[in-house]
């Protein structure tokens, strides 16, 4: 048995740290919170992977109604394929012919869909495709106000289409726009409006499509903070939200996913020093936790503040000298982007009740390529 397994059973207390913890009745809740929401409407769901990087938990999501996975890399998709799941999409341009082999190969075992936005990267997957004999599902990335990838609405978006419909061994299935620029817009309000706004370049490109003899059988977009919002479009057929599973400190501010989706994920860490009555170090630094989006801060305990991270400490302040915590007790952080913080670890531990029940291995970690 390995030492991680050798936990299974025993209180998270016990556990070495760091550690990344997941609650699994949150966890669970989360993920049929999100499968009764669209239970009850014509969109579907199809979250992403690049949250919790672990097969077993997309698998857990496809049980409860996910018509399958979304992912940002080759990595990702290939780690989810090997697991048994078959209908993916790589919201994401694969470019250069070492990843289109690697993407034909997918093809070759797996209903594999993938975004482009340029017509020599639509050449060459119809050349690789056409040689090895299998069919790759395409959708174009739209640019509909993200200013990341996609090709702007309208004529180009026609010309690129009638481009992949012309193409051997590609099916064209539709369009992709993802509004990341507004998911996180913190009033409910505000992101309703932008939705609205910019969605509609997406609907607008399916427009032209149609009256132009294609047809557009999937419309993909959506993340945590627009889910309930995107997926009202009557055009958009499925939705990519990845965070809900976990949560974070960032997601928590954007009003009404609060009501919805709660906390899964945190980091127990052990204080290993205490050199001032107000100064508390923990040993969990910036190679175990992201601040892109501000410091992680302590659950449970208002009056310690994370002030700072270096590689591998991390520095509290106590607000007053009687808190009671001494080197060797356990705190546990909120990360404030799940995302970027699983991606730092090898391993999480499902926990139920204080007790571990999972050891499980964050699959597709690093799997950048
Ligand atoms: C293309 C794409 N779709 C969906 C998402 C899901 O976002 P969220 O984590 O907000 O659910 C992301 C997040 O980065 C993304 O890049």
């Amino acid at each position: 048995m390995s030492d991680t397994q050798s936990f299974i059973g025993k209180h998270r207390d016990l556990l070495d740290t760091p550690a990344l913890l997941i609650d699994l009745d949150i966890l669970d809740d989360n993920i049929q919170n999100m499968a009764d929401y669209f239970s009850g409407i014509s969109t579907d769901l199809r979250p992403h992977l690049k949250t919790h990087k672990n097969p077993i938990i997309a698998q857990k999501q496809i049980d409860a109604g996910a018509i399958g996975i979304t992912c940002a890399k080759l990595g990702e998709a290939e780690a989810v394929v090997d697991f048994g799941i078959q209908d993916v999409l790589i919201a994401n341009q694969i470019v250069g012919p070492q990843k289109i082999e690697r993407l034909i190969n997918l093809a070759d075992r797996s209903r594999i869909m993938v975004a482009v936005d340029c017509s020599e990267n639509v050449q060459d997957i119809s050349d690789a495709a056409k040689s090895k004999g299998v069919t790759v599902r395409i959708l174009i990335e739209v640019n509909i106000g993200m200013n990341r990838c996609g090709v702007e609405p309208g004529n180009d978006v026609l010309e690129l289409a009638k481009h992949i419909c012309d193409s051997p061994n590609l099916v064209f299935e539709g369009l992709m726009g993802y509004e990341g620029h507004i998911v996180a817009r913190t009033s409910k309000d505000d992101r309703e409006k932008a939705v609205k706004n910019d969605m509609q370049h997406l609907v607008d490109s399916k427009k032209l499509l149609t009256e132009n003899g294609i047809s557009v059988n999937i419309m993909s977009g959506g993340g945590t903070g627009t889910y309930d919002i995107t997926s009202r479009i009557p055009e958009m057929t499925e939705i990519q939200a990845g965070s809900y599973v976990f949560m974070d400190s960032t997601y928590n501010r954007v009003e009404g996913l609060d009501k919805k989706f709660e906390n899964s994920l945190s980091l127990l860490t052990t204080i290993v020093s205490r050199p001032q009555p107000k100064r508390i170090i923990v040993d969990a630094g910036m190679k175990v936790l992201t601040t892109e989006f501000g410091n992680p801060q302590p659950i449970g305990y208002s009056d310690l503040e994370m002030v700072g991270l270096s590689e591998e400490h991390g520095k509290l302040e106590a607000s007053n000298d009687s808190i009671n915590l001494k080197p060797g007790e356990k705190i546990k952080l909120l990360p404030t982007h799940c995302c970027t913080t699983v991606n730092l670890h090898d391993k999480c531990y499902g926990i139920r009740n204080e007790i571990v029940e999972y050891c499980w291995d964050i699959t597709a970690r690093g799997k950048a390529q």
